[in-house]
């Protein structure tokens, strides 16, 4: 029979394993008076169950109904949390360390007198609520964004959580070459590469590697396409019920990881149903 072996760095990160557990904790308190400010994570099974323990979405904080307002992982402006608390809302505040790490030292550069760059993505909720903190924040995704933008003497940089290092880093390299007082904050996040990297790992030893996570979901299709590289038996899968017999008929050694918005819990699912399978064999 194949061994099975899970990715040691798969599926929901710290941020958001740690926010679902607090709207659960809310909803068994505060039954079917809790929202989350747009949807928790993008996992249509995991915001089905939050449906059906009474957490419902609401889109914008002007709208939510409920009197316990759940902030995701992402962040938000402090303008949000001010709202919030003008309508009478207690605020679960899930935000991830890592981002508020982000928006403090947004804060700290401006109070300094530094010009802050953040690179990331305009219209990204951890983006938003830097814009929020350090409000003169300037905002590039990639290097040839800074032509636009006139330096001051003093630059400070933040980078959203989620951005490649690659990216970040010829930023900063185009800026050691325009600056006179350069301050560089890296505040990437490992878990994505981390993920990207264990998954590559685990695929030279397996036979067989099961992907799981939406179909479109994009850090889960990257994880399936790292995976086949070198596991041509790859399967992305998004529910146990997809997992086919054969595959695993001749394998030695089966894989499993999945993408950012799958928690724990739904690959445990996926690794009893895969013991059933090849236990049948
Ligand atoms: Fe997740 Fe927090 Fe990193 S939400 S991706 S652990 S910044």
């Amino acid at each position: 029979k194949p061994t099975i072996e899970i990715a040691t760095e798969a599926g929901a990160c710290f941020g958001v394993e740690r926010a679902l557990k607090m709207v659960n904790k809310a909803a068994a308190q505060h039954a079917g008076s809790v929202q989350t400010l747009g949807p928790l994570i993008h996992n249509p099974q995991v915001v089905s169950q939050l449906a059906e323990k009474g957490v419902d979405v609401a889109e914008d904080i002007n709208k939510t109904t409920a009197d316990v307002v759940v902030i995701r992982s992402h962040g938000v402006a402090p303008e949000v949390v001010r709202r919030a608390k003008e309508l009478s809302k207690t605020v679960l505040d899930a935000t991830c360390p890592y981002v508020k790490k982000v928006h403090r030292l947004a804060r700290l550069l401006e109070e300094q007198g530094y010009q802050v760059l953040m690179v990331g993505e305009l219209g990204h909720a951890e983006v938003e609520g830097t814009l929020g903190n350090a409000p003169s924040t300037t905002v590039i995704s990639k290097v040839e964004d800074l032509e636009g933008v006139k330096l001051k003497r003093k630059v400070g940089v933040i980078v959203q959580t989620t951005q490649s290092r690659q990216n970040f880093q010829s930023v900063i390299l185009k800026l050691l070459t325009k600056t006179e007082e350069l301050r560089i904050f890296n505040t990437i996040c490992d878990a994505t590469t981390q993920r990207q990297h264990t998954c590559a790992l685990l695929a030279q030893r397996s036979d067989v590697m099961i992907v799981i996570g939406g179909k479109n979901s994009a850090n889960t299709t990257r994880l399936t396409e790292i995976a086949t590289q070198s596991c041509p038996n790859t399967h992305h899968i998004e529910i146990p019920q997809e997992l086919q017999p054969v595959w695993f008929e001749q394998a030695e050694h089966v894989g499993i990881t999945a993408g950012a918005s799958t928690p724990a819990d739904q690959i445990m699912a996926v690794h009893q149903a895969i013991e059933k399978i090849c236990e049948a064999l």
